[in-house]
């Protein structure tokens, strides 16, 4: 059990008067130090992680000893190499090194410090490529927080009010298999359904081709609560594009990099998009955002985009180190991620089973969650118990993150051992059954 002391107590209170608060989760987790499967707070108590810290710890907490002394190694030499105005060699390898993850035809690469100003620059290049305004984005999509990904994300309205208007941006339906857009639709009807309100609606009504410059889309929903679409949907959602001279841009930021079991989520969907956008786990714990195009798209011209920070040298040469270890073991992480989520996923068959509460579970790879809903039948959202199970899963030793509205992800370091995550699931299952229980 986890002993909540003074310090950990006081750490909060202070943090409450000095910092701008965006998001937190129910309960005081203090983070000190972490390696491999496990984390530390500041009071020594010891927790099973199950949260990736955001899915950017794919490789193990606080990264492995590789990605370490990379970092290590660079600060030394040089931290920061102004890249906006003058060449640098580690960036060019780091941009070589992901386009040879890619499939054909991706030659360029931008590098940034976070996601959401990974998507900043693939909003401005497909508007540039196409000379073309408006952007197709999907409600319960999470983009980002600066005001350009912020137009485009549709999860929660705590996170839009009072930030906008946002100028040129349509949201669509995304297809939930749980939660279809009308009640009894198979998960092949819904993909269609939200095909056609594309077709029909957007492009027929609203703005036609000539004016959508891109579409946006999460292979997985990650915020949004792990919604796993149809692959029909993905398939016709590159046909949309092609037919209209339409940008499909495939964020990547929280479902890429291995965490499915593949280096590019839509891989999974058999699909390739025309810009992708990596950050989280690319930078191997240090920050880095990176959006990659097509060559055939063209050139960004002089001046028209560029950051003073961009492609900082010790996040690129963690980068570098993370994503060697991905190419040397990447037939051993697909395998780790495949075997994984049929351990994680058995179990969790067997709580909706057990379990009133368990709505719906779901996993493509290591990008697993539960959905928690007062009774099967309604559906409705049990945002309370879910955030009971956190704090449960908190007292005994285990950290998770919500999404959604009443989910929970189950994001493991993909390198995370056998017997860890067996334990994990345990806590997970206590805190269900007790919660189900009414404690
Ligand atoms: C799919 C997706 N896109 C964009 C972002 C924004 O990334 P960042 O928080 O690094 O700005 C996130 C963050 O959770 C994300 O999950």
């Amino acid at each position: 059990m986890i002993k909540i002391t003074k310090k950990i107590n006081d750490t909060v209170a202070r943090d409450k008067k000095a910092i701008t608060t965006i998001a937190r989760e129910p309960y005081p987790m203090v983070v000190a130090k972490g390696a491999g499967d496990y984390v530390w707070d500041i009071s020594n108590n010891k927790f099973i992680d199950f949260t990736s810290f955001i899915s950017v710890y794919n490789l193990g907490v606080n990264g492995n000893a590789e990605i370490r002394r990379a970092i290590k190694n660079q600060v030394d030499k040089l931290m920061h190499p102004a890249f906006l105005d003058f060449y640098s060699e580690l960036p060019v390898k780091l941009a070589e090194n992901i386009i040879e993850m890619m499939p054909s035809g991706f030659g360029k690469v931008f590098f940034s410090n976070s996601g959401t100003e990974a998507i900043e620059d693939a909003i401005k290049i497909s508007k540039l490529f196409t000379k073309k305004n408006y952007i197709i984005a999907f409600y319960n999509s999470f983009h980002g927080r600066t005001l350009g990904s912020l137009g485009l994300t549709a999860a929660r309205t705590s996170q839009r009010e009072h930030f906008g208007p946002f100028p040129n941006v349509v949201h669509s339906p995304f297809p939930d298999p749980y939660r279809p857009i009308a009640g009894s639709q198979s998960p092949d009807e819904t993909a269609i359904a939200c095909i056609e309100h594309i077709e029909k609606n957007i492009l027929g009504k609203e703005y036609s081709s000539k004016e959508v410059a891109a579409i946006f889309v999460e292979p997985v929903q990650g915020e949004g609560g792990y919604i796993i679409p149809p692959k029909l949907f993905m398939k016709e959602l590159r046909r949309v594009a092609t037919d209209n001279g339409i940008i499909l841009v495939s964020d990547e930021i929280q479902s890429g990099y291995m965490r499915t079991g593949k280096f590019l989520a839509m891989d999974n969907f058999g699909v390739t998009a025309d810009i992708y956008t990596m950050a989280k786990a690319l930078g191997g714990g240090l920050p880095l955002g990176a959006t990659i195009s097509k060559t055939a798209l063209g050139n960004v011209p002089l001046g028209a985009h560029g950051g003073t920070f961009g492609a900082n040298l010790a996040s690129v040469a963690a980068g570098i180190a993370s994503l060697n270890y991905v190419k040397r073991n990447k037939r051993a992480l697909e395998k780790m991620v495949k075997d994984k989520n049929k351990i994680i996923m058995k179990r969790l068959n067997k709580m909706r089973d057990n379990y009133e509460i368990v709505g719906d579970v779901r996993g493509l790879g290591m990008m697993i969650a539960a959905e928690f809903v007062k009774s099967k039948k309604t559906k409705e959202p049990a945002i309370k118990e879910k955030d009971k199970i956190l704090q449960e899963c908190f007292n005994n030793g285990l950290i998770l993150l919500g999404c959604g509205t009443s989910s929970i992800r189950l994001i493991p370091p993909i390198t995370m051992s056998r017997e860890n995550i067996e334990k994990g699931l345990d806590i997970f299952e206590d805190a269900i059954k007790a919660v189900s229980a009414g404690a």
